[in-house]
């Protein structure tokens, strides 16, 4: 899909062509290496869970406009991950759409969901470059961790374009992802020309053991003025604010030494996601 679109790279510059971008990879090669980290760590809920991100979601979440005949939401890398299901109860949904690459984690949720009666729940192997959607379908697009397993840039605009494509006028991309800096300029540079746009916060738990994220909420550029403004917390300016500024969001803290879970912020492509 992206093979023949240009490309704009991390710093800005205009690249002609996938090769600058990376090869893309076939959805067998994410089904293998995906079916086996299931296998070996199939309880894990990566990044966060729907209680730190309901806060900050929640106002966009209830600004999404409703469209008769539309999938409420779709979690395009569910994983084994019960957000998109705590997402939907929260705020009264009734349709939810779960796919992955990995059939043992699409089966952990049919067998999972299978007694909800009260909720429509389809949950199936695809790829999130390329989904069983509809164009401009599906009210809420859910990516936790997902752009953050594409193997390479040219999979990562695969993945935003089909986002884009399967999202409602007026729907909201909820994407959560490691702190990477590189994150926001890829934000920056490939949402204006899908019409999208991006407000993006850091979420942390205040104690430099925990974990931190990047909340991106992300909305058709033109319906900006149904969704909630940009009202970043202090963290949230500060880190950005940084990270527009050095390109780290640690860099002005030279004998700051990050503990463990910060070790992620190290921006190799094959992290440890
Ligand atoms: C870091 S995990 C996040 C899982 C889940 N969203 C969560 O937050 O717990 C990335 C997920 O993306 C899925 N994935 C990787 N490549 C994919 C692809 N091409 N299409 C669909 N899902 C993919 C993996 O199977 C895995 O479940």
């Amino acid at each position: 899909m992206a093979n023949n679109t240009l490309l704009v790279s991390l710093n800005g510059d205009k690249l002609e062509g996938v090769a600058a971008a990376g090869q893309a990879e076939g959805l067998a090669a994410y089904s293998k290496k995906w079916d086996s980290m299931h296998t070996a760590r199939s309880d894990r809920e990566w990044h966060i869970t729907w209680g730190m991100l309901a806060p900050l979601a929640g106002p966009y979440l209830r600004a999404v406009p409703l469209i008769t005949g539309s999938t409420d939401c779709t979690d395009v890398g569910c994983g084994v991950s019960d957000l998109g299901f705590e997402l939907c109860r929260a705020h009264g949904l009734s349709t939810l759409w779960l796919l992955d690459a990995s059939s043992v984690c699409i089966d952990q949720l049919q067998a999972r969901y299978a007694a909800v009666a009260d909720l429509s729940i389809t949950a199936r192997v695809a790829d999130c470059r390329a989904t069983p959607c509809e164009p401009a379908s599906v009210r809420v697009v859910l990516d936790k961790g997902t752009l953050d397993a594409m193997e390479s840039d040219a999979d990562m605009h695969a993945m935003l374009a089909e986002m884009a494509r399967i999202l409602t006028p007026g729907g909201l991309i909820i994407s959560v992802s490691f702190p990477a800096v590189k994150r926001l300029a890829f934000l920056d540079a490939a949402l204006p020309p899908l019409a999208l746009t991006h407000h993006t916060y850091v979420i942390a738990s205040g104690d430099m053991s925990a974990a931190v994220v990047f909340l991106s909420l992300i909305f058709c550029a033109p319906a900006a003025g149904i969704m909630p403004p940009y009202t970043p917390d202090e963290r949230t300016r500060r880190m950005l604010g940084r990270a527009a500024a050095c390109g780290s969001l640690y860099e002005d803290e030279p004998d700051f030494q990050p503990p463990d879970p910060f070790s992620f912020v190290e921006e190799t492509p094959d992290a440890d996601v």
